[in-house]
């Protein structure tokens, strides 16, 4: 599961208070066209989308295996946390409607900070959209919700990600063991960046 990041700060109850209210209202419209909160009627798109290996098999928290049940009970479960400000599950469709990608932004709100994980189908993996689209959401997570750090774990053979991790101006902080879902544990690298180091490079 998602953990928090190795940093800790300290975060006063009205700024945990201000970002449980921004997750609340995060309006999607800033990460770019298509983009909604993943709902029960989404579950067999998702599963379908995430049994594609080229879109899931890097990403140690999803819940396994992908079938309508485990997706329903992933969204149910996001949602819950959506009203709580820890957690926003966003699907970005096809104009055709084809789901192209997900996002899960993890946010824990006393620490003022977050993770995203998240994945593009196959046929737009490779092309600059990630890292683009990476770029946008680090920026939108920092602006919309007002959290302070982002946490990033990747997978130590999971090359694009970690090019785009570091081309975006995430600080290397050694690894950490991620634990599954099933309660294994996967050793991954590990980077945060604040949002005062992000406005530094990036401005916003
Ligand atoms: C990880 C992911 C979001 C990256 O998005 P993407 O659009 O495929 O990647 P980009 O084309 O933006 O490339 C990112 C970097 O990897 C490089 N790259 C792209 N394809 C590559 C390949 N096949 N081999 C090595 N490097 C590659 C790019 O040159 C770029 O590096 P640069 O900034 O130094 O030029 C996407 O590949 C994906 O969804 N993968 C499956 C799920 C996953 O791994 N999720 C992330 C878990 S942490």
């Amino acid at each position: 599961m998602s953990a928090p990041p190795k940093t800790v700060l300290d975060v006063p109850p009205e700024e945990a208070a201000a970002i449980v209210a921004a997750v609340l209202s995060a309006d999607l419209d800033g990460l770019g066209a298509g983009r909604s909160l993943a709902r029960p009627e989404d579950a067999a798109d998702l599963a379908a989308f995430l049994s594609d290996p080229r879109v899931s098999d890097a990403i140690y928290d999803l819940p396994r295996p992908f079938t309508v049940a485990t997706m329903r009970a992933w969204i149910a479960e996001s949602e819950a946390l959506r009203q709580e400000g820890r957690r926003l599950l966003i699907l970005t469709r096809e104009p055709t409607g084809e789901i192209a990608g997900y996002s899960c932004v993890s946010v824990w709100p006393e620490r003022s900070a977050a993770e995203l994980a998240g994945a593009l189908s196959a046929a737009r993996q490779s092309a600059g959209q990630g890292g683009s689209g990476a770029l946008q959401s680090f920026g939108w997570i920092f602006k919309a919700l007002k959290v302070r750090l982002i946490g990033l774990t990747a997978a130590v053979d999971n090359v694009r990600s970690e090019k785009l991790i570091d081309a975006a101006g995430f600080v290397r902080m050694g690894t950490r063991d991620a634990v599954r879902p099933d309660g294994t544990t996967r050793t991954s690298l590990y980077w945060e960046v604040t949002a005062e180091q992000w406005r530094a490079r990036w401005g916003g």
